[in-house]
């Protein structure tokens, strides 16, 4: 599988709501690390999430990870 640009070589730790979300793939949002439609056109589509209970959750932002869509600190080795 592809995978998408370096957006940043860092995750991004947030505490979540239980709701579904859409990690984007591509590496191109402007809203990481969630998808804002930049993927349009591209082979990428976003990865759809669903957070059943509020939780920390590290988003992968390098979009190098093996674990979509969560970091496995593939950001190191880059
Ligand atoms: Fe990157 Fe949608 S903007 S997958």
């Amino acid at each position: 599988m592809a995978k998408g640009k370096i957006a940043e070589r860092s995750p991004l730790m947030m505490e979540m709501q239980p709701g579904t979300y859409f990690w984007c793939a591509c590496g191109k949002s402007n809203n990481q690390p969630f998808c804002d439609g930049s993927h349009r056109g591209s082979e990428f589509t976003p990865k759809e999430v669903k957070i059943e209970e509020v939780q920390s959750v590290f988003w992968c932002r390098c979009k190098q990870t093996d674990n979509q869509p969560f970091c496995d600190g593939t950001h190191n080795k880059l």
